[in-house]
């Protein structure tokens, strides 16, 4: 088989650059490895920065997160009692679309099959050949078959575990990885939201996040040990933990209810470069993650699927190929200013077991002067809207 762009990973990466892809009439084949229901699945962060929104727009697959997604111009953090808001709308005129990933990634699914786009899902043994060469290919196996995927290009699109990342050779490849000492345990709830904004928190017991999905579906979060176990959490203890850790007053409205989903995910940061090797693009989470604090993952691999459609376009429609000989670099530019923003925000919200009480106070000051300071305000809110591509 052979086709332009071969896609492995069939995530919001993988899906959005196929679609982008596809629309320009470029040719691409997504290769998955799980069923497209297990995809569906998994629970993602829900807030979309308005260039991943705008992106959204361009491939024509925004007309129900225009519809069911919420603008939120503002959030808050929290300091033990205080509520200070974070005004996005005053300090920089703009705003977020709060959407689940699930649902960017099933309207993907959707607009794909619209257009008959190539999928194979179940596909096992991906591996990457001749990536420095003028004939770079893909193998796999599927219900126990062999088969080689020819190609101009391929998009790595399959997430922190997956292989398209490994096969950049060793020696050219830099790592940074910065490992926090906590997790998120995350509960899915049908019930109203907390708050009509999200809250993030910092208490001396720790993080908590209150968001939402929609008017009956709330997500919030607590921060907790590694060692600790989902099983260890019945749904009554998260909630009364969750409670503790918001102002009382804020507390005093929460409706509970039972858990429709509930797991832990550990935070971490790391970033992979170059994010191109000879025929080979990393998208996404294949070469870099932030912790969730920020609400960056899903926004990150939309920068990068932007840059890299548009020098795929223009090598395809113009023969110009400085596009995909800048896409390392530019989508690595964005990459690092975005992993700034999302450790500064874990490291002001959260309690560090490693942590004195002068750390503590920096911690203070530095939400004293998000609540006091214009400019910091500013800072916070290019930042958490997104900064422009
Ligand atoms: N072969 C084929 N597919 C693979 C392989 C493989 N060897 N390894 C992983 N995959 C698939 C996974 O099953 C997954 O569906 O690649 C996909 C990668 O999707 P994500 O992990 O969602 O990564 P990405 O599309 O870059 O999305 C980035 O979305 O998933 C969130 O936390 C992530 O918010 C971030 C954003
Ligand atoms: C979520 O709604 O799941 C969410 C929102 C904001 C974050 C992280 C997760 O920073």
């Amino acid at each position: 088989m052979r086709t332009q762009v071969a896609i492995i990973g069939g995530g919001p990466s993988g899906l959005l650059l196929s679609h982008l892809l596809n629309r320009a009439g470029i040719e691409t084949v997504v290769l998955e490895r799980q069923s497209r229901d297990y995809v569906l699945s998994r629970i993602r962060a829900g807030v979309l920065e308005r260039g991943t929104v705008d992106l959204l727009h361009r491939a024509g697959v925004g007309a129900r997160m225009t519809r069911e997604g919420h603008t939120h111009s503002g959030c808050y953090l929290t300091h033990d009692q205080q509520m200070i808001r974070m005004d996005f709308a005053a300090a920089c005129g703009a705003a977020v679309t709060v959407y689940g990933q699930t649902e960017v990634t099933r309207d993907l699914y959707d607009a794909q099959d619209a257009i008959g786009a190539q999928h194979i899902h179940g596909v096992e043994a991906v591996a990457l050949h001749d990536l420095d060469s003028a004939r770079p290919h893909i193998t796999y196996t599927l219900d126990g078959q062999s088969h080689r995927l020819d190609c101009d290009f391929i998009a790595g699109c399959d997430g922190f575990h997956g292989v398209s990342r490994k096969a950049i050779p060793a020696n050219l490849r830099r790592e940074y990885e910065k490992v926090y000492p906590f997790g998120w345990l995350g509960v899915l709830s049908e019930t109203p939201p907390l708050h009509e904004e999200l809250i993030y928190a910092n208490h001396p017991r720790g993080f908590a996040l209150a968001s939402m999905r929609n008017p009956m579906l709330s997500r919030y979060y607590i921060q907790v040990p590694l060692s600790d176990k989902v099983q260890d959490w019945s749904d009554a203890a998260f909630w009364e933990e969750f409670s503790a850790r918001m102002p009382e007053d804020v507390a005093a409205g929460l409706i509970t209810g039972p858990s429709i989903e509930k797991s832990i995910a550990p935070l971490r940061s790391f970033v992979s470069e170059p994010m191109r090797y000879g025929a080979l693009f990393l998208c996404g989470d294949a070469a870099h993650i932030v912790p969730p604090t920020g609400a960056k993952g899903l926004n990150l691999a939309a920068s990068d699927v932007h840059y890299l459609s548009t020098g795929l376009l223009a090598h395809y429609n113009e023969k110009d190929s400085a596009g995909l000989d800048d896409y390392s670099q530019k989508a690595l530019a964005r990459v690092w200013q975005a992993m700034r923003f999302s450790w500064q925000v874990t490291t002001l919200m959260h309690h560090f077991p490693e942590h004195s009480d002068y750390d503590r106070q920096m911690q203070r000051v530095e939400l004293m002067q998000l609540a006091t300071n214009p400019a910091a305000q500013r800072m916070f809110a290019e930042n958490y809207t997104g900064l422009p591509y």
